[in-house]
């Protein structure tokens, strides 16, 4: 199951060259996009509506798509606009279009009801697109479904475990610390202190130990973003809550992900990986994604076993620790607005079912 009144990240924006048929799956859902002359995104459904065939197998005619089965000719809009054995073009000849906006380096479709696509309900990337920083980009496919991936970002005490000699860096740390966990708007915020860290491998930054502000929100429909902090170690201790925002940290590193559902067994993973231009370098920023990479293999390999062991035993129930929280909060949002959306689906249904008789 799926929400599909939302914003889902298609690929980064580089992904869509001008001239490129690029096809997609979104929530189980076949797209087609490609860039318009006026250099604009278009995403349509990936299935002529003549006889299905899949218009990514088409040839781009400036900002139209043919079809390479008959020839019908599809304008950036959905309507069909040439039929090449045939004169009248019927009413109703189209095929649908979805609302993309071009934002952070990412591309975004919205996948539901095109009256509520409102660009405003689109997360902000972290410094995607500001020149003080230097970004680095990647993307990882799943074999599982999209809320795993959820669960597994919604809680990090698996760094300690999961990536034990990686992220880990081979400390208790987040295994054990407490995070602080709030609601915000369409998501969660996770917050805290890592005390006494070693410094990354991927960071400018004198080999001692730091405190480590972590802190992410999570929100629908599944974007991920995470800013670390270092200080100096006794940080932690004057400043329970969180540092004040005057006192300026040694390092900053950012990332931001998108969890992407394409079936309900296949996800696809986009992140990012920043740090502020005068602490990094694009070499710095090539180690953090690379390590990212090999990070994320890790998890891939945890939740696809899982996720087997899910489908062999579908009547086993899991259970709930502590620091389940923000998982557990983030699980209830999706379940009630997939709740809502459902019902809304069934009362839409039934309105047109009255019309039609
Ligand atoms: S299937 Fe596309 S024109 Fe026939
Ligand atoms: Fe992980």
């Amino acid at each position: 199951m799926f929400l599909r009144n939302q914003w889902y990240v298609a690929g980064w924006a580089h992904q869509f060259e001008p001239g490129a048929i690029v096809a997609r799956k979104i929530v189980d859902e076949p797209l087609v996009l490609y860039r318009a002359e006026a250099g604009h995104v278009v995403a349509m459904e990936d299935r002529c509506c003549h006889r299905f065939a899949p218009l990514s197998r088409g040839r781009l005619e400036g900002d139209a798509i043919r079809c390479m089965y008959h020839g019908m000719k599809f304008a950036s809009d959905g309507r069909c606009v040439e039929i090449p054995a045939q004169d009248v073009i019927p009413e109703g000849m189209r095929v649908r279009v979805h609302a993309v906006v071009e934002k952070d380096r990412w591309v975004w479709v919205w996948m539901g009801d095109p009256a509520r696509a409102d660009p405003d309900l689109i997360p902000h990337a972290l410094y995607h697109d500001d020149p003080n920083w230097l970004i680095g980009t990647g993307q990882m496919g799943y074999d599982a479904n999209y809320q795993l991936i959820h669960d597994n970002l919604l809680d990090l005490t698996h760094l300690s475990f999961v990536h034990e000699n990686t992220l880990g860096r081979g400390s208790p740390a987040w295994g054990t610390a407490r995070p602080s966990v709030t609601p915000i708007d369409r998501g969660v915020r996770v917050s805290r202190w890592l005390r006494d860290r070693g410094t990354s491998p991927y960071v400018r930054m004198p080999q001692q130990k730091w405190d480590a502000w972590a802190s992410y929100d999570f929100v629908l429909p599944g974007v991920f973003l995470l800013r670390t902090a270092f200080y100096s170690t006794a940080t932690a201790s004057g400043f329970p809550d969180g540092p004040p925002g005057d006192l300026e940290p040694a390092y900053v590193i950012v990332t931001s992900q998108a969890v992407t559902p394409v079936s309900e067994r296949e996800t696809i993973y986009y992140y990012s990986g920043g740090q502020l231009r005068r602490h990094g370098s694009s070499a710095l920023i090539r180690d953090q994604i690379r390590a990212f990479g090999v990070a994320f293999l890790e998890d891939k390999a945890m939740i696809e076993a899982q996720q087997k062991i899910i489908d062999a035993t579908p009547d086993r129930s899991m259970m709930t620790l502590t620091f389940d929280r923000a998982t557990a909060m983030f699980r209830r949002l999706m379940a009630t607005l997939i709740e809502q959306e459902a019902k809304n689906r069934a009362r839409i249904g039934r309105v047109d079912l009255a019309a039609a008789q």
